[in-house]
């Protein structure tokens, strides 16, 4: 594993330090992304050294999950008991809230009691409006709109793979530009000053007005902003191939046919790994994903279509090219600097470069 060189500045890092919301990557600066990041290297660093310290230490943590979810909830239940902190894990069912209960209210009775609340939803409304009512700290675990945790996770790893800065860094992210994965890596990406070329088709390129914003970002951050249909365009000479599920989580089951005849021409295969041009490309995926027949999920579609691998084939997805796991382990990483960062009352030294010794 490479070295992530991203620069440390120990100002941007006091300053999140406050009990500051995190629901979308646009209400960050980049000097802010950058401190998370080197502090969920640091944080990483001492885990696997063994030489961790509590900063959190029996602080309450709510997580909210609307949607289900594996890599998300593990990573802020371990990153919590690593730090001393305490969780409370509300699922789709058997809570009040949504059926009995507002969003305004619930936030208002969980800011009584906890330190800090996670939600994973449906609309990136009731992440805010849990935010602007609660009084502690809220965290978007995933809305139909925006997976910020994701991306820091995302470009963690890219800066660890290649032991470049993210403005040195350029990707290929390939299939549905508009869902959460791809809105957010388009904000982390320019935020950081990165090459990001979003491919597929039209239909399905991120939203018009978060274009535009993320333009103007672009503009002052050098980053460049490629939208495309072209693969041989998208993918010349970058670092990463990135892709997602075709359907997402709370979309219609009746998609699935009209979203397979859009993006069966984006599927990531060998070719276009080859098309690279990149002997060291490596392939991401947010996960979970379909690129075989071994979930019930992934058999329904078969049966369906007669395809058995979608947005990335089983040769890709298990090949040397992928890194698809050290991304998945990041998630933790760089949840538990979120946490650790918005949450610690003393400034721990992982912040300002001071060692773990
Ligand atoms: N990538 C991700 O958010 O995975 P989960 O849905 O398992 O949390
Ligand atoms: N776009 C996917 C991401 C899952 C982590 C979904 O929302 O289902």
């Amino acid at each position: 594993m490479k070295q992530a060189s991203i620069s440390l500045s120990r100002q941007a890092v006091t300053d999140i330090v406050c009990h500051r919301n995190f629901v979308k990557l646009l209400d960050f600066e980049a000097e802010e992304l950058q401190a998370l990041l080197a502090l969920a290297g640091r944080l990483k660093a001492a885990k696997k050294n063994r030489k961790e310290r509590q900063y959190i230490k029996d602080r309450q943590i709510a997580l909210i999950f609307e949607k289900n979810s594996t890599r998300t909830r593990c990573s802020f239940e371990v990153a919590a008991r690593d730090q001393g902190a305490h969780v409370t894990y509300l699922g789709p069912e058997g809570s009040q809230i949504g059926r009995k209960e507002s969003i305004r209210d619930t936030a208002r009775v969980l800011g009584r009691l906890y330190d800090a609340i996670e939600f994973r939803g449906y609309s990136q409304e009731s992440v805010e409006t849990l935010a602007a009512y609660a009084g502690v700290p809220v965290y978007n675990g995933l809305t139909d709109e925006f997976h910020p945790t994701q991306i820091l996770a995302d470009i963690l790893t890219m800066t660890e793979q290649t032991g470049c800065p993210p403005e040195k860094i350029s990707f290929c992210y390939m299939g549905d530009g508009h869902n959460n994965i791809g809105n957010s890596l388009m904000v982390g990406a320019v935020k950081l000053g990165m090459d990001i070329r979003i491919c597929g088709p039209p239909s399905l390129w991120p939203d018009e007005e978060l274009t535009a914003t993320c333009r103007d970002i672009a503009a002052r951050t050098r980053a460049s902003l490629t939208l495309t249909e072209s693969v041989t365009e998208a993918v010349s000479g970058v670092d990463f191939i990135y892709t997602d599920v075709w359907v997402s989580m709370g979309e219609s089951k009746e998609i699935w046919s009209e979203r397979i005849e859009l993006l069966l021409p984006y599927q990531v295969t060998m070719d276009v790994i080859r098309a690279t041009g990149n002997p060291d490309v490596r392939f991401m995926h947010c996960l979970p994903s379909f690129h075989n027949r071994e979930t019930e999920a992934g058999e329904e579609i078969f049966r369906a279509t007669g395809l058995s691998e979608l947005e990335v084939t089983d040769e890709v997805f298990e090949s040397s090219y992928s890194i698809v796991f050290d991304q998945a382990e990041n998630r933790m990483h760089t949840i538990k600097a979120i946490m650790v960062a918005t949450l610690a009352e003393v400034p721990c030294e992982e912040n300002g470069g001071g060692t773990q010794d």
